[in-house]
């Protein structure tokens, strides 16, 4: 066997979200994963590997799905086969120890001693991030509840990369349940860091949620335009990159008429989601489907069709002879991209580097509301893993303190949801005030003694005062 430099072992890191990889990491993914299709592809058929290489020998993959899967869970293993290394899987959590109420916490910290590294798909929002907490070994988020499926992203955008579809001043069309899919949300913020204009097409109730719809604005820079014209409402990105290093590849310059045209051109790609019918009540919801009369628009003449499947009706299979349609491609890449992502993580002597590791994609810095006390708000979203009752004693409700446009908000840190309109109390002084955005003019030290309620009476019961503005200064009467 060829012999290789071995790498230093990498620190441990996680994929969560999309953003936990700097645009330099996914350029690194891409190009391995091109590599593995150059140096191990099948001669027929471009997209599909059809051979194996023995660089993770000796290492071991453990997937953990709490939720169905074909393609996640499928694609990774065959990605850690084709490595050379071995998978052990818990693929049906009425068979794992879950059933008996065991928790996440505990599952994740005895299979890290399994195992060299863990892909988990969870139901709740942000398992997946509670998971990498307790995990020594890298935890990558094969989906959790509706909140991200970063992996699933770099295999889209890595489809349009091979079609040439280099994103930067490009429309992108996302279709269907934008609310409860985690793919369309990691697609978003991946489409807006490399330039893309996102048109928004949701089904009727399912557009982004609220929060999605504002890191886009605040902190990825897009300036909605309601819609006008031929393209409808989206979501322009700002003409400056948000990281240079990326557009210093040549391969991410495309030639394009100036933005103030874009919403002009045509659409470049349509992404098509499923009605996450799991993650809603009414089951019985109007939804649009995707078939080649809706395709005859001109707009959509060189649209690449993609899809993380499964369909179940929203994508005519009349499609599927369409040049147009890329969606096998799309889920055939998931080996070659994941085995990229897993050769970055473990270190492996052919993946890429780590040393350029910068922490994912420039977060802006953002104090840390992290309580040890259970008193105070929690999560508002109730499907957050904060609101899990297996983990209540592994769990407590952190959020970043966010200054949005329309003041100060907490974002929680596992499912990044937003809480606002809350009051904020001090525990030294026992006063609650009606103004979130102390949060934001105290100073870290004071910070720590501030604690946020939902509202003026979950305050008052738990023995906290409104506070009282201070009173005018009485003028002193003049001597007579
Ligand atoms: C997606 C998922 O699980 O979020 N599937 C996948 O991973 N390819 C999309 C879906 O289930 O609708």
């Amino acid at each position: 066997m060829k012999s290789v430099a071995q790498r230093p072992a990498p620190a441990t890191r996680h994929v969560v979200s999309i953003n936990d990889l700097s645009d330099q990491d996914i350029q690194s993914v891409f190009d391995t994963a091109q590599g593995y299709l150059d140096t191990l592809g099948d001669r027929q058929l471009p997209y599909r590997l059809a051979k194996s290489s023995r660089v993770a020998s000796g290492r071991i993959l453990a997937t953990l799905f709490y939720e169905p899967s074909t393609r996640t869970r499928l694609s990774f293993e065959s990605a850690m086969l084709r490595l050379g290394g071995e998978v052990i899987t818990s693929a049906d959590p009425a068979t794992s120890s879950a059933a008996k109420g065991e928790s996440l916490a505990d599952s994740v910290r005895v299979i890290s001693s399994y195992a060299d590294a863990i892909v988990i798909r969870h139901p709740r929002d942000g398992a997946a991030r509670l998971a990498a907490e307790y995990s020594p070994i890298p935890v990558i988020n094969g989906g959790d509840g509706s909140h991200e499926h970063p992996t699933q992203t770099l295999c889209d955008v890595f489809t349009l990369k091979r079609k040439n579809k280099n994103l930067k001043k490009l429309n992108v069309a996302i279709s269907g349940d934008l609310r409860g899919s985690r793919t369309i949300h990691s697609f978003v913020y991946a489409l807006a860091r490399l330039g893309a204009s996102i048109v928004p097409m949701p089904a009727p109730g399912m557009e982004l949620p609220a929060h999605v719809d504002r890191r886009l604005r605040e902190e990825f820079n897009c300036s909605f335009r309601p819609a006008k014209g031929a393209i409808g409402a989206l979501y322009m990105t700002p003409d400056e990159p948000h990281q240079p290093a990326l557009f210093a590849d040549p391969d991410f310059e495309i030639d394009v008429k100036p933005s103030a045209s874009r919403s002009e051109q045509k659409i470049a790609a349509v992404y098509v989601t499923r009605f996450q019918k799991e993650r809603w009540a009414d089951k019985d919801q109007a939804y649009p489907k995707i078939d080649a009369q809706f395709l005859k628009d001109a707009k959509y003449s060189q649209a690449s069709v993609l899809h993380p499947l499964p369909r179940v009706g929203e994508l005519d299979v009349s499609l599927d002879t369409d040049t147009r349609a890329v969606y096998f491609e799309q889920a055939a890449y998931g080996v070659p991209v994941r085995m990229a992502l897993i050769a970055l993580l473990l270190g492996l002597p052919d993946g890429p580097a780590m040393e350029t590791y910068s922490g994912g994609f420039a977060p802006a810095e953002r104090p840390l509301y992290d309580h040890p006390f259970t008193e105070g708000l929690s999560c508002s979203n109730r499907n957050c893993i904060v609101h899990e009752p297996m983990e209540a004693p592994y769990v407590r409700n952190k959020f970043h303190v966010v200054r949005g446009e329309d003041g100060c908000r907490l974002r929680c840190l596992y499912c990044e949801h937003d809480s606002e309109g809350f009051v904020v109390a001090s525990r030294k002084n026992k006063w609650y005030a009606d103004d979130p955005s102390l949060l934001l003019t105290e100073a870290d030290h004071t910070l720590k003694d501030l604690v946020a309620f939902r509202d003026g009476a979950s305050a008052q019961e738990a023995g906290y005062r409104a506070r009282q503005q201070a009173a005018p200064r009485r003028r002193s009467k003049p001597a007579s």
